[in-house]
């Protein structure tokens, strides 16, 4: 994306920048995580890549196409914060609605060069009550939603988003309301799942360490304007197991992303 603008109109017309002078462009493949004070732009920015919202200057592409016929294609995935399930279906239900309603959409191949992990039909569907059991809901498939804990909806919203076999996932904030631990071994099942696919991942999140453990790549962003700060390559072995995050490296990243996070807070009237 390059030179993004992206203005809203208030209820007493006056303008917010939510957006402005935003230059990305993100590997095919790659982690990516957008971190930034509230109200920097990160999920308007979520909302401009997947189509949802078009920006008032400047231009996004996707794999080469609009983020329209990108999303035409069935390009993505989305977990929104909070995990939007259908209270009447059961875990697998949920899962597998998309496969029963939209068949060829979801499983015929789109976007230009990345065709090869598919090529239509049921054959190529991912078994989903496989990845359910490995992200431990095996015990949980026939329960409904209001059954399950605010992990296990995160969970079943992210095997979701992954049986697509999305292009490009993009994940608004998906552990926010999760204790460190379960947080912990959800960016582990994660991990694990964009391992298989290889999908490219834009992944919002609050949490530094979170940030520097899953990303290849990690956006900086600081609010009036929403504005892109600094950009952060994390150059971290993979997988990045107990030994890696212990590391005196680890460490490093966090505090650098530390500091950046500080200067975009000091925009933010939140922190001086
Ligand atoms: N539909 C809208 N109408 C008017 N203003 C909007 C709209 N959506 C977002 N904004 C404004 O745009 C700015 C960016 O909002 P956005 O939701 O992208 O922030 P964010 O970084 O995701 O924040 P948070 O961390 O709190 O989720 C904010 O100032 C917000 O008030
Ligand atoms: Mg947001």
């Amino acid at each position: 994306m390059s030179g993004i603008r992206r203005l809203y109109e208030q209820a007493d017309l006056s303008e917010v920048v939510a957006l402005d002078s935003i230059d990305l462009s993100i590997e095919p493949g790659t982690f990516v995580s957008v971190i930034g004070p509230s109200g920097c732009g990160k999920s308007t920015l979520l909302r401009l890549i997947s189509g949802q919202e078009r920006p008032s200057a400047g231009r996004v592409t996707v794999c080469g196409l609009s983020p329209r016929e990108a999303a035409e294609a069935k390009a993505f995935g989305f977990v929104p914060q909070t995990p939007a399930l259908l209270p009447w279906l059961s875990v697998l239900g949920n899962v597998t609605l998309p496969h029963r309603v939209n068949r060829r959409g979801v499983s015929s191949r789109r976007v230009k060069g990345r065709g090869d992990r598919s090529s239509g039909g049921d054959r190529v569907r991912p078994d989903l009550e496989a990845m359910l059991r490995e992200v431990g809901l095996g015990e949980s498939l026939h329960k409904l939603p209001a059954e399950l804990s605010g992990g296990m909806k995160q969970r079943t919203a992210i095997v979701r988003a992954f049986g697509l076999r999305p292009d490009v996932l993009l994940l608004d904030e998906p552990f926010g309301a999760l204790d460190e631990f379960t947080r912990e071994a959800l960016q582990e099942q994660l991990l694990e799942l964009w391992e298989q696919t290889r999908a490219t991942v834009v992944f919002v999140t609050h949490s530094i360490s979170e940030a520097v453990r899953l990303s290849d790549k990690v956006v900086v962003m600081a609010p009036r304007p929403g504005r892109i700060t600094e950009v952060i390559d994390i150059d971290l072995p993979r997988p990045r197991h107990q030994e890696v995050i212990t590391s005196p490296e680890f460490h490093a990243y966090e505090l650098a992303l530390r500091e950046s996070l500080r200067d975009a807070f000091s925009h933010s009237g939140v922190v001086r």
